[in-house]
C-alpha cells in the first residue's frame, strides 16, 4: 500500500533530503545544483531536453525519487512550437460552452502529457471585479458560478478524473486551482498588493467555486501574491489548512506562488528572515515551494531552532510523495516522448476543437443590420457574378494596427510576452491564422481586401523599475501611449472611402497585460480613439457600414462613437458612427478565422459576455451582481448603466421567450429541495442559432445586504428557424443561499424570484416566484 511506501521512503530521508522534496526550482537554471544538492521534488519551466538531463540527474541521487514537472499549460502548451493555441480563459468563458472548454483542457493535457509535463498550473478562479488588473484575460469572468462551472470542466478535461485519487492516465496532467484566493481583489488593480477582502465576502463569493473544485478531486491549489488583512495568504493558516483542507476535507497538494516566501523577506517584509518565512509557510500549510532556493537553509535553520518540528516538514512531504506514488511516477517518471509529440502536437482535431471554440468565443455587441456582410456566404461564393452578390460588399477596408498581429491575437502566455522567453524557436507563424490572413482566404474572388494600419498603439520602453529577463534585460513593460499619427489616419480614411465597407480592429497589446501589468485606465491607447473617430465620421458622410473588432485580454471602455456617452444622460445616437462591434477576447490561433467568418456570415456568433463591460474606468467595479445599496449608491457624473451587461451577446437571428413554469407552483420548497422550471425559447428568425438561456435567482428580503440576482444555471441551446425547444433547470434550493453576518452559508425563509432570459439586464429577463419555508 502506498502508505507502507512513504512510510518507508520517509523513514529512509535525511532532514536534507525532506526538505528538497519541498522544493520547485526554476529548470532554465542550475539544474544539476538544483537536483544534485538541493535534490529538489519538483521543476517548473522545462524543455524535453532538460527533462532528459534531469532524470539522468535524479538517478544520481541517493534515493532517486522522481520529479514532478509542473508548467504554465494556460490556454495550450502556448509556448511549445507547433502546440494548439486556444482562446485565453475569458475567451473560453464567452462561449459559456462547458463541454468544449473540457475538450480545449483535455487537448491541452494530451499534449502536454506527451512533453513530459505531469502537471499544469491552471485554470484561474480568480474573480474579475476590478478590470484594471492585468490577468483580467486569465479568468473566466466575473462571476461565481459561470467560473465553477468552467474550472470544473477544465479540471475534468485536464484530469480525466478526481488527481486526488491517484488516478492519472498517461495522456492527462494534474490541474491548479490557482491563486488561491481573492487575489484578483488587489487594490486598484494593481497585481500582488494588499487585496481589501472580509472574511465575509470571501466565503460569498471567492471560496465557492474553489471549494467545489477541491471537492471535485483537483490534484493541487496554488496560492496567490497577495495580503489578506495584514497577512500574505502564504501564511494564512485560516485559509490553507482551516478551510481548505479542514472544512472542504481537501487531500491535494498545495503549491505556492513564485517566490512567495522569498519575497516576504526581501520585499514584503513580513518575515525578519527565511528561516522565519519558511516555518510560517510550512506551519500555515504549504507543501511545495516554488523558485525559493533560500527555504533551504530557512527551513534547515528553522528545525534547528525549534520554529519548525520535523513533524511539520514530514506531513507536507508524505503529501508529495503520495502523489508521486499514487501517479505512478516511481515505475514511470513520464518522460518525453518524441513520437507521441510527433502525433499529437498541433493536430488536425485539436484544431478543430480550438476553431469552434474561438468561433463560440467571438462575441457580438452590437449590430444596426450590416452584419453579415452577405448571408448566406456559400450561396454568395457560388453566385458571386450575379445580380444578387451586387448587393453585397466588394472592397473591404480593413484597418488597425491588430488586423495582423498574430501576437495579440494568441494572448498572455503565449510565448510572446516576457514571461515565456525560454522557447527560443517560438510558435511557428505559419500556424496562426490572423484577421488579415483569414479575410485574403475567405472572400469571395470578385471581392477585395485593402489593409492599412491606422494607428500605433503603444511604445514600450524599458522599466527600471521592473522585473528583468533572465538575461538581465530588463522587460520592456512600461506603455507609453503611442502618439497619434496622422499619415496613418489618412492613409486609413481614404482606404475607407475607396471601399465599401470598413472593418477596423482595435485592442489592447499584449506586452501590456498579465502579471505585473495592470494599467491604470482602460481606454484604448494611442492613436486608436482618434481613427475610430475619422472612421465613424466616413460612414456617417457615406453611409458605408463601420464594424469595429475589438481583440483586447479584457473589457476596454470605447470611444463614443462606438458605445454612445458615458455622462450621466446615455445619449446611444452618440454612437451612430458605428454600425457592428465584436468583441474577441485574446481568440487564439484561429482567432482571425473565426472574425472573419463571424463578420462574412459563414458563423453565427452565439458568444456571451462573462463579464461586464464598463463605458468609463471610473465606474469600475461594475459587476452585475452587486449589493443592494440606498440611495446615492453611484456617482453624480456617470451613469452606472455599463456598456454592456453580464451574459449579453447578440445572434444574426433572434430569440422569444414564454413564461418561467415553475413545477411547484405555489406550494413553499425546503431548503433540501430542487426548484425545477422551464422555459420555452424560439429562434424567430431567419437562420440556425445558439442562445444561452441563463437562470438568475434573487432572494427578495434578506438578513444582511446581498445582491439582487445571481446566475445560477444556464443552457447553450442550438436552434433551428422557427423551432421551439423547452429549457428545463433544477436548481437546489441550497444553492440559493446567502452568508450570514457570522459567515454562514443559510438560506433564508422567504420569497425568491426566478429570473430566465437572455441576459443579466432585468428587462432581457422572465419572471417568477417561489417561497421557501
Ligand atoms: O503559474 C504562475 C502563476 O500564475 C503566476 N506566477 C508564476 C507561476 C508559475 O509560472
Amino acid at each position: 500500500p502506498v502508505a507502507d511506501r512513504i512510510a518507508d521512503l520517509l523513514g529512509r530521508m535525511s532532514i536534507e533530503e525532506k526538505v528538497g522534496q519541498m522544493m520547485q526550482l526554476d529548470a532554465r537554471g542550475n539544474l544539476d545544483e538544483e537536483i544534485l544538492h538541493y535534490n529538489v521534488g519538483s521543476i517548473l519551466h522545462t524543455s524535453p531536453e532538460n527533462l532528459f538531463r534531469a532524470a539522468e540527474l535524479v538517478q544520481q541521487t541517493r534515493l532517486r525519487i522522481p520529479l514532478i514537472i509542473g508548467e504554465d499549460l494556460i490556454h495550450g502548451y502556448s509556448f511549445y512550437p507547433g502546440s494548439t493555441i486556444f482562446p485565453e480563459q475569458l475567451g473560453m468563458a464567452s462561449s459559456w460552452n462547458t463541454e468544449l472548454v473540457q475538450q480545449a483542457a483535455r487537448v491541452t493535457a494530451v499534449e502536454g502529457s506527451a512533453t513530459g509535463v505531469h502537471w499544469t498550473f491552471s485554470p484561474v478562479l480568480c474573480i474579475a471585479r476590478d478590470t484594471r488588473w492585468g490577468r483580467v484575460g486569465e479568468t473566466f469572468g466575473e462571476d461565481p458560478y459561470l467560473i465553477g462551472e468552467m474550472a470544473s470542466a477544465m479540471v475534468k478535461g485536464y484530469q480525466k478524473g478526481p488527481a486526488t485519487d491517484g488516478t492519472l492516465d498517461q495522456d492527462a496532467i494534474l490541474a491548479t486551482a490557482k491563486h488561491f484566493a481573492g487575489y484578483s481583489e488587489t487594490q486598484g488593480g494593481r497585481d500582488a498588493s494588499e487585496a481589501d477582502i472580509s472574511h465575509r465576502k470571501l466565503a460569498s463569493w471567492f471560496l465557492p467555486p474553489f471549494e467545489r473544485v477541491a471537492r471535485e478531486g483537483c490534484g493541487t491549489f496554488m496560492l496567490g501574491y497577495e495580503s489578506i488583512e495584514g497577512v500574505p495568504v502564504t501564511f494564512n493558516k485560516w485559509l490553507l489548512t482551516d478551510q481548505l483542507r479542514g472544512a472542504w476535507g481537501y487531500k491535494g497538494m498545495l503549491i505556492t506562488d513564485w517566490d512567495n516566501v522569498g519575497r516576504s523577506v526581501w520585499e514584503q517584509r513580513v518575515q525578519p528572515d527565511f528561516a522565519h518565512a519558511s516555518a510560517a509557510a510550512v506551519r500555515a500549510g504549504n507543501d511545495l515551494i516554488m523558485t525559493t532556493p533560500q527555504f533551504y537553509e530557512g527551513a534547515l535553520e528553522a528545525l534547528k531552532t525549534g520554529l519548525l518540528d520535523v513533524a511539520d516538514i514530514d506531513a507536507a512531504v508524505t503529501r508529495i510523495l503520495s502523489l508521486k506514488f499514487r501517479l505512478g511516477l516511481f515505475e514511470n517518471p513520464r518522460l518525453p516522448d518524441r513520437e507521441r509529440i510527433k502525433a499529437v502536437m498541433g493536430a488536425r482535431e485539436h484544431g478543430d476543437v480550438n476553431l469552434q471554440l474561438a468561433r463560440q468565443s467571438v462575441t457580438l455587441l452590437k449590430n444596426n443590420g450590416v452584419l453579415p456582410f452577405t448571408a448566406p456566404f456559400e450561396v454568395d461564393v457560388a453566385d458571386a457574378a450575379s445580380d444578387k452578390a451586387t448587393q453585397y460588399a466588394k472592397r473591404i477596408a480593413l484597418i488597425g494596427p491588430l488586423i495582423d498581429d498574430a501576437q495579440t491575437q494568441l494572448g498572455d502566455w503565449a510565448g510572446n510576452s516576457g514571461q515565456v522567453t525560454w522557447m527560443p524557436d517560438g510558435h511557428p507563424r505559419e500556424c496562426i491564422t490572423t484577421i488579415a490572413d483569414a479575410f485574403d482566404e475567405l472572400v469571395p474572388e470578385n471581392w477585395q481586401v485593402v489593409r492599412s494600419r491606422g494607428a500605433n498603439i503603444v511604445d514600450l520602453i524599458p522599466d527600471p523599475e521592473g522585473e528583468f529577463y533572465p538575461d538581465g534585460q530588463p522587460r520592456p513593460k512600461i506603455g507609453v501611449s503611442a502618439p497619434v499619427d496622422q499619415a496613418l489616419i489618412d492613409e486609413a480614411v481614404e482606404n475607407a472611402k475607396q471601399s465599401d465597407v470598413i472593418v477596423a480592429v482595435v485592442g489592447d497589446v499584449v506586452q501590456l497585460i498579465g502579471e505585473t501589468c495592470s494599467t491604470g485606465t482602460l481606454e484604448l491607447q494611442g492613436g486608436q480613439p482618434a481613427l475610430l473617430e475619422a472612421l465613424s465620421k466616413v460612414s456617417l458622410e457615406t453611409g458605408k457600414p463601420l464594424v469595429v473588432v475589438l481583440m483586447s485580454s479584457k473589457p476596454m471602455v470605447l470611444p463614443e462613437c462606438v458605445i454612445g456617452t458615458h455622462s450621466v444622460i446615455v445619449d446611444e445616437s452618440v454612437a451612430r458612427g458605428t454600425s457592428a462591434l465584436l468583441w474577441a477576447p485574446s481568440p487564439g490561433m484561429k482567432g482571425g478565422q473565426a472574425i472573419a467568418e463571424i463578420i462574412l456570415g459563414k458563423v453565427n456568433p452565439s458568444g456571451r459576455l462573462p463579464i461586464t463591460f464598463p463605458r468609463h474606468a471610473g465606474q469600475l467595479p461594475v459587476y452585475y451582481n452587486q449589493i443592494r445599496g440606498q440611495h446615492g449608491n453611484r456617482y453624480a457624473d456617470l451613469t452606472q448603466d455599463p456598456a454592456f451587461a453580464f451574459g449579453e451577446g447578440l445572434s444574426y437571428t433572434t430569440f422569444e421567450y414564454g413564461d418561467v413554469v415553475i413545477e411547484s407552483g405555489t406550494t413553499p420548497l425546503h431548503a433540501d429541495d430542487i426548484v425545477r422550471a422551464s422555459i420555452t425559447v424560439t429562434n424567430t428568425g431567419n437562420r440556425a442559432g445558439a442562445e444561452v438561456v441563463q437562470a438568475y435567482v434573487g432572494d427578495l428580503v434578506t438578513s444582511v445586504s446581498w445582491t439582487d440576482r445571481e446566475l445560477k444555471a444556464f443552457q447553450r441551446v442550438e436552434l433551428e428557424p422557427g423551432q421551439t425547444q423547452t429549457v428545463e433547470f433544477a436548481i437546489p434550493v441550497a444553492q440559493c443561499s446567502i452568508v450570514d453576518a457570522e459567515v454562514n452559508r443559510i438560506v433564508e425563509p422567504g420569497e425568491f424570484e426566478l429570473l430566465i432570459g437572455h441576459s443579466s439586464r432585468r428587462a432581457d429577463l422572465k419572471r417568477a416566484t417561489f417561497v421557501v419555508e
